[in-house]
């Protein structure tokens, strides 16, 4: 990695994130900029309305971090952007950006995975925490976010082997629709999660209630994922209270009573968690994991951590999730995987692009997608001018 600090930068949905990096791990100062109150009164996310968001938030950003870490641009060493999976629109904003600041700053570039951001959140160490260990490889890591659901294993850095995902939604996309079922509103993780504590404390097998329960998909061993049949089992059982009610069931399930709605609620977040925790646990067990990682907006909930750690210590494994402000989208998760891709020699162009889709690992036998988009030959012309310009201007890059 080159010398000076990292700044990272996020925008692939609806959070801006901007942050500086002190070495691969060390966050000096950070800003996310959230959405969720412009997209609120949509139900989900609008995509032109986030572009013009991150557009409008990346500058305050940026000379919110700088102030806060008691930097200024000159101290900034290296460049690293979300350059995908995402919103292709709201990826561009932030890419551009960030191609203009490691240009005009004549630093490196680099493209991170998203989805490799939120596995090396784990790594982080907020500014004044004291140090701590890196994750112990072999490691067994669990993505769990809006877009996303994957288990993976790793050996070493940057190299994954993927060992099963969702085959329809993904865990957060899933929280989202019960929590729209449920008349709960958008962003639906945080409020069936805020729903379903009005029955009971925390951690606890609230939605477990035989009446209440909800089917889980085991899909046999494997170490996949499905969603959409809970979705459908919740879907039902909510039109089922309804017509019960006396009312159509295209009425919200808002309508159904704050205590039938905390009681589904907590049903549906038991199911999810159920699978989660249980086919992590047992690929950590069954593969000698040292340590289990967790990544992802889902990983701020809470039922899952509690059931996570419980897991991880009857196994004797290390249990990393990182605090629920970085399991969010956030750009000192995307300076985490960047400062590793870096100190790989990864660098990107002025071609680099945003790619909608980009998988971190693909099922065995499949060709290799990590790398960003570039076209190669540019690439190189760009690394050239700009080690040039660096030289011209008197300031390594190395
Ligand atoms: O990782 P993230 O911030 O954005 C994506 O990359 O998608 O994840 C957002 C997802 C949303 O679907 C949201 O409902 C879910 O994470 N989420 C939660 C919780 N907090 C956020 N799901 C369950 N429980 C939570 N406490
Ligand atoms: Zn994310």
């Amino acid at each position: 990695m080159s010398g000076g600090l990292l700044l990272a930068i996020e925008s692939s949905c609806d959070e801006t994130g901007v942050a500086l990096l002190d070495g691969p791990r060390r966050i000096v100062g950070q800003a996310v900029a959230s959405q969720v109150a412009l997209h609120a009164g949509a139900g989900g996310i609008v995509p032109e309305l986030a572009a013009r968001a991150h557009l409008r938030w990346l500058d305050p950003s940026l000379d919110e971090v700088l102030a806060d870490a008691g930097a200024t641009l000159d101290d900034v060493g290296s460049v690293a952007v979300t350059a995908g999976p995402g919103l292709v629109g709201s990826l561009l904003v932030g890419v551009s950006y960030a191609k203009a600041l490691a240009w005009g700053l004549g630093v490196p570039l680099v493209g991170v995975n998203h989805l490799e951001g939120h596995l090396y959140a784990a790594w982080l160490l907020d500014p004044g925490e004291p140090d701590r260990p890196e994750p112990a490889f072999p490691l067994v890591a669990l993505v769990v976010s809006g877009g996303h659901t994957f288990l993976v294993e790793m050996r070493d850095h940057l190299s994954y082997r993927l060992l099963g995902e969702t085959v329809d939604d993904a865990a957060g996309e899933a929280f989202d629709k019960a929590g729209r079922l449920l008349g709960l509103g958008y962003p639906g993780g945080p409020a069936i999660a805020q729903a379903a504590r009005e029955v009971a404390a925390p951690g606890t097998a609230a939605g477990d209630s035989p009446t209440d329960r909800l089917p889980r998909a085991w899909l046999g061993t494997s170490y996949d994922f499905s969603f959409s049949g809970l979705k459908t089992a919740l879907r039902r059982r909510v039109e089922a209270e309804l017509a019960a009610d006396g009312l159509p069931a295209s009425e919200a399930g808002g309508r159904l009573g704050a205590s039938r709605v905390a009681a589904l609620a907590a049903a549906f977040e038991e199911s999810v968690v159920d699978v989660l925790a249980t086919k992590t646990l047992r690929a950590a067990e069954a593969l000698g994991a040292r340590t289990i990682v967790v990544g992802g907006g889902v990983a701020s909930n809470a039922l899952l951590r509690g059931r996570l750690a419980a897991g991880a210590a009857g196994l004797e494994v290390d249990l990393v999730m990182p605090r629920p402000g970085l399991c969010t989208d956030n750009g000192a998760m995307i300076g985490a995987a960047g400062a590793r891709r870096l100190a790989a020699g990864e660098t990107a162009g002025p071609d680099l692009g945003a790619r909608a889709s980009w998988p971190l690992a693909r099922p065995a036998g499949t060709p290799d997608s990590r790398r960003p988009p570039t076209r190669g030959g540019a690439a190189r012309a760009y690394a050239r001018a700009r080690d040039a310009e660096a030289d011209a201007a008197g300031r390594g890059t190395g």
